[in-house]
């Protein structure tokens, strides 16, 4: 990058997050108590979710189930894999129970849980169907994918991220306690400073090079260039 690219661009993200650090406060106070908690972190989640993790729950029961979920998910598959339909059957059984289980647990999500392609997919393996199993597989894995695409991101945030907003930490340099966001800020600082250094000493090693070739090569070059034109 060029010298002058260099610096519009390291002024211009600093300017950006001197923007952000002014604007950021001045916006969430326009905004209603309730909508600045939901921006804050996991977006607006349904509230039953805040008894199926801690400080509510001992554990974060949904993520359990969850898990519990994909084991005889998976455990079916694999049984079916290996053409082993009675065990592929008992599995099925039981994630559809989980299924239905989890189902009841955030009422706000139960339209998420559709019963079609699971009831779809016991009747493929009662039928002992291979091609219709795997396509009904496929159909239950994409409402799993749907509901994690949409939700997952927001909940691992709200439940398995900590505030960051509280957290302070102090700045070597100035010895100031400062928010985790401004010491992000004086980094980035830092970060444009050793950039700057760095394009100014490679500038400096050119122009001594440069020098170096005014002196000695171009010289050279030249009594050559002449001692060429001579002979012509
Ligand atoms: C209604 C939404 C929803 C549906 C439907 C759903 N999940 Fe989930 N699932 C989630 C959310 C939200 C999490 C994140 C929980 C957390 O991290 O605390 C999750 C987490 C998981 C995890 C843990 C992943 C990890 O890396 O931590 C597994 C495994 C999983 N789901 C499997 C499944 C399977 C298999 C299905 C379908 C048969 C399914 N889920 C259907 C919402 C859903």
């Amino acid at each position: 990058m060029k010298k002058s690219g260099f610096w519009s661009a390291s002024i211009f993200s600093f300017l950006l997050m001197t923007a952000l650090t002014v604007s950021l406060p001045s916006q969430q106070k326009e905004r209603p108590a309730e909508e600045q908690a939901t921006i804050k972190q996991g977006g607006s989640l349904p509230a039953a979710l805040d008894a199926l993790y801690p400080p509510k729950a001992q554990g974060p029961v949904f993520l359990i189930k969850m898990i519990g979920l994909a084991e005889s998910f998976s455990g079916t598959v694999s049984d079916l894999l290996e053409k082993d339909l009675p065990n592929a059957l008992a599995g099925f059984e039981k994630f559809r129970s989980q299924y239905s289980e989890l189902s009841g647990l955030v009422p706000e999500w139960k339209s998420l849980y559709p019963m079609a392609p699971v009831e779809e997919l016991g009747a493929a393996l009662k039928a002992g169907d291979q091609g219709r199993i795997m396509g009904a597989v496929e159909k239950v894995g994409g409402v799993c994918s749907a509901c994690h695409v949409e939700n997952m991101p927001r909940v691992q945030s709200r439940y398995g991220w900590p505030d960051f907003s509280g957290i302070k930490a102090k700045d070597p340099l100035t010895g100031e306690e400062v928010s985790l966001h401004q010491l992000m800020v004086f980094l980035d600082i830092s970060y444009s400073g050793v950039g700057a250094d760095l394009e100014r000493a490679l500038l400096r090693v050119e122009a001594e090079d440069l020098r170096g070739v005014l002196a000695g090569d171009l010289d050279e070059a030249l009594e050559r260039q002449l001692a060429l034109v001579d002979a012509l």
